[in-house]
């Protein structure tokens, strides 16, 4: 396979028969042996790419893998990346390093870098000169392709580059094995067409492209069906959902079908953009069964100047009028931001902008980032904010935040909430944990039969990022 060569789809068939091959060879090790081959996935980055790794496990079981928790136990093992920021790259690089000494042990084994670092040729070159020991590399858009790398590989034995997709396509029915039992994560739409300045999401993960409804639809009744009470639908712009139509459907017409659907569940979905949050989205959200009063709206910086620079396509102004709505229509409403401090030319007075938005708004939680500048994108280019002064805003922008947090959490003491049970908390094993509605974590005492279901918890006492309550 030469590198640059953009590649022709890969029709289902085709998948099924790789997919079969290893199978066959999968079982005739399990055979002779009486132990299952393993595959560990290794998953860095949002939500996306835990929803792709979920993907990969699919395939790797329908491959005849068994899924092992520790990288020492795999025969294969799939890394999948995520390219956001400076920070998350490195670990990744030295997540990659310690699997050398696991080569060095097993020369079988087969070690995969996929996701969106491996979109980006400097990191594809980075792999093939200083790490050696990986096997192949692709990118998020060739997800569908492991079967068909896995067995070139091992046909050949030679490494491989895997190049772009000759064009970015919707790959269906591709098997996934969820998680949880009662949580699930449902992709609508991938890609992005916004290019905000700083974001390498355009570069790595292409055009949007949004999922037929009614495979959607299907996949969210199976869903409830089977019992999942927590669905959240997954794109990285997903209420720019269905835009590549030309029907005029629109993202707030597919919240509408789905909470058509009979069952206990709770709907979520993320990341919007505050450019096509739409007031008809907020009335399907505020008079609907399922919906969650729950809104994760990106505002990014709380300076106009900055914003255009952002290349984001709205206002303060703009940013408020949604804000102002969602409270109108769902007084109960949990609205959680991400915002980068230290965009380039971020100057004090444009910081002091973000943090009056804090203020204003009340922001029940903060996903808060230092700008890292992305080989590619146009604000790397642009005149950097010194690390210091970044460090000093980013200290401010949190200690705000948590006061906010704790004042939002604390108007919370007294009221009883829907909570789903995760489980014993893995912080604190004499207590239970779980999500509300608005998706905020909630501790309280509890049972291993509460685990996967909705109970009531009434709110006693509150920090700055979660809730402890009694079961009622
Ligand atoms: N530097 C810092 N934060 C970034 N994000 C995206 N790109 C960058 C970058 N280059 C943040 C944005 C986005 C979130 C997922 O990550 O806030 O909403
Ligand atoms: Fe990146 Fe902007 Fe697209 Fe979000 S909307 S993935 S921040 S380019």
């Amino acid at each position: 396979m030469k590198k640059n060569t953009p590649l022709p789809p890969l029709d289902a068939a085709e998948q099924k028969r790789y997919i079969e091959v290893m199978r066959a060879e999968n079982d005739r090790v399990f055979e002779s042996t009486g132990k299952r081959r393993g595959a560990f996935i290794e998953t860095f980055g949002c939500q996306q790419n835990v929803a792709d790794s979920e993907k990969f496990a699919g395939m790797c079981v329908s491959m005849g893998y068994a899924i092992v928790k520790e990288a020492a136990d795999a025969d294969f093992i799939v890394v999948n990346t995520c390219a956001i920021r400076e920070h998350a790259e490195k670990r990744t690089l030295s997540i990659i390093g310690q699997y050398k000494h696991l080569k060095e042990k097993n020369p079988a084994l087969v070690i995969a870098v996929c996701g969106c670092m491996m979109a980006q040729e400097h990191r594809q070159d980075d792999i093939k000169f200083r790490y050696p020991y990986v096997d192949f590399v692709m990118g998020p858009s060739s997800l569908h392709r492991l079967p068909q790398l896995l067995c070139q590989k091992l046909k050949t034995g030679k490494r491989i580059y895997c190049p772009e997709e000759a064009e970015y396509t919707v790959v269906e029915d591709l098997p996934i094995r969820r998680e949880s039992d009662y949580r699930a994560w449902v992709s609508v739409m991938y890609g992005c067409n916004n290019f905000c300045s700083y974001c390498i999401v355009p570069y790595v993960r292409g055009r949007e492209r949004s999922r037929e409804k009614d495979k959607i639809i299907a996949e969210v009744q199976e869903l409830v069906a089977a019992g999942y009470k927590d669905i959240t639908l997954l794109g990285q712009n997903v209420n720019s959902y269905a835009k590549d139509r030309a029907d005029g459907y629109d993202f707030a017409d597919l919240l509408a079908e789905l909470d058509a659907i009979d069952g206990d569940f709770v709907l979520r979905f993320m990341t919007s953009h505050p450019k096509d949050a739409s007031r008809k989205l907020i009335d399907v959200m505020a008079s609907s069964k399922h919906i969650a009063h729950q809104f994760h709206l990106p505002m990014q910086s709380g300076s106009d100047r900055i914003l255009s620079a952002m290349n984001r396509h709205y206002d303060t102004a703009r940013y408020l009028d949604i804000v102002d709505y969602m409270k109108e229509k769902m007084p109960d409403v949990t609205i959680t931001s991400d915002i980068i401090v230290g965009f380039p030319g971020e100057t004090e007075e444009d910081f002091e902008g973000t943090m009056q938005m804090l203020s204003h708004v009340q922001f029940d939680m903060l996903y808060s980032f230092i700008y890292s500048p992305r080989k590619g994108t146009p604000a790397a280019l642009m005149e950097q904010v010194p690390r210091e002064v970044t460090a000093v805003r980013f200290d401010r922008l949190l200690a705000l935040q948590k006061e906010i947090g704790q004042a939002r959490n604390e108007e919370l003491v007294g009221k009883t909430l829907r909570v789903l049970c995760d489980g014993v908390s893995k912080g604190n094993e004499a207590l239970y944990s779980g999500r509300t509605e608005g998706n905020k974590i909630a501790f309280f005492e509890g049972t291993s039969a509460d685990t996967g279901k909705f109970i009531n918890v009434t709110v006693e006492r509150a920090d700055a990022f979660a809730l402890w309550g009694k079961k009622q």
